[in-house]
């Protein structure tokens, strides 16, 4: 079942003719679309092609296809990166430049462009640039023995031979990685908490601490502690009112027992002083004290009145 020859002679044909005609002019770049960590250097590789007979007089990279002057303005004129680009091709195929400390505003679309002496020709759709910074994700709380997983994010995907490392406090972590940018903690431990970063190996850039908390297993240990503050603070409140009572209590039997040697002093003089020292030492015990006081009609018509005011 061979196609019929006239269409195989004009299948021919057609590939001469769009060989010569699209594969003399040409910009390509590989990749296409980088994603790039800040302050990496990244190199954007890049090949161009343009038919035989014609002299290459200028060559650049612009990142904007608006023309200024009649031309797209010259990345290497750019205060925001001269300082940082560095041409890595040459006048004849290779296009290929070196951006270095990149920056998250570095994240754009970039075209190479050279001039002949004859023609132009601008590499569109251009090489794609994201600039990423890194940050932790992780839950804030934890519990004791929960499985936890921090991830180390970044806004467009790096290549596959990135390898991340972990930090606690600043020390690095050996713990087992789960997926490349993910750490498993297994089993969490009070010990595990503190302040979690994240970089890849090879680069400057370290991505903010993130704090993480470790929190007591149900609560228990941590209500136990809550209940005694509880207990321990109505206790002494307890103490406060027993000491309050006592001091009023002994406050009225003293008032009583004033009156009351009064009366033994008027019966017999002599007696006074060792029988306010024989009250004082019974007056340790209290219900003692009181049981003693209170048979006396003296008093209790004293207090009743007292109380009748
Ligand atoms: C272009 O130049 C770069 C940097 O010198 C080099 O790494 C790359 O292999 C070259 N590409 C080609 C196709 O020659």
């Amino acid at each position: 079942m061979a196609p019929p020859l006239p269409l195989v002679f004009l299948l021919m044909i057609h590939v001469c003719v769009s060989g010569v005609s699209s594969a003399d002019w040409g910009v390509s770049y590989s990749p296409s679309h980088i994603c790039a960590l800040k302050d990496s250097s990244v190199i954007m590789r890049c090949t161009y092609t343009y038919p035989t007979g014609y002299k290459i007089k200028k060559v650049f990279w612009t990142k904007t296809l608006v023309k200024h002057n009649g031309e797209h303005p010259d990345l290497s004129e750019d205060p925001e990166y001269s300082q940082r680009l560095q041409y890595l091709g040459d006048k004849q195929k290779n296009c290929t430049i070196r951006l270095s400390h990149v920056t998250l505003k570095d994240s754009h679309k970039y075209y190479f462009k050279f001039n002949t002496d004859k023609d132009k020709w601008i590499g569109y759709p251009g090489v794609t640039l994201t600039v990423t910074d890194l940050q932790v994700e992780s839950p804030e709380r934890v519990t004791e023995g929960d499985s936890v997983r921090l991830t180390c994010k970044s806004s467009c995907t790096l290549t596959d031979r990135a390898t991340f490392i972990w930090y606690r406090n600043s020390q690095p972590l050996t713990e087992r990685r789960d997926r490349n940018n993910e750490l498993l903690l297994q089993s969490v431990r009070r010990e595990d908490a503190g302040r979690y970063s994240c970089a890849v190996h090879g680069h400057n850039h370290i991505s903010p601490a993130v704090q993480l908390n470790v929190m007591f297993h149900h609560g228990a240990g941590r209500n136990v502690i809550v209940i005694a503050a509880a207990y321990g603070g109505l206790f002494f409140v307890i103490v406060v009112i027993i000491i309050i009572i006592i001091i009023m209590i002994i406050q009225r039997k003293m008032k009583s027992r004033r009156s009351a040697l009064h009366k033994y002093e008027n019966d017999d003089p002599s007696a006074d002083t060792y029988t306010a020292l024989e009250l004082r030492s019974r007056s340790s015990d209290l219900y003692d004290t009181l049981t003693t006081i209170h048979p006396r009609p003296a008093d209790h018509q004293s207090s009743s009145s007292e109380y009748e005011n």
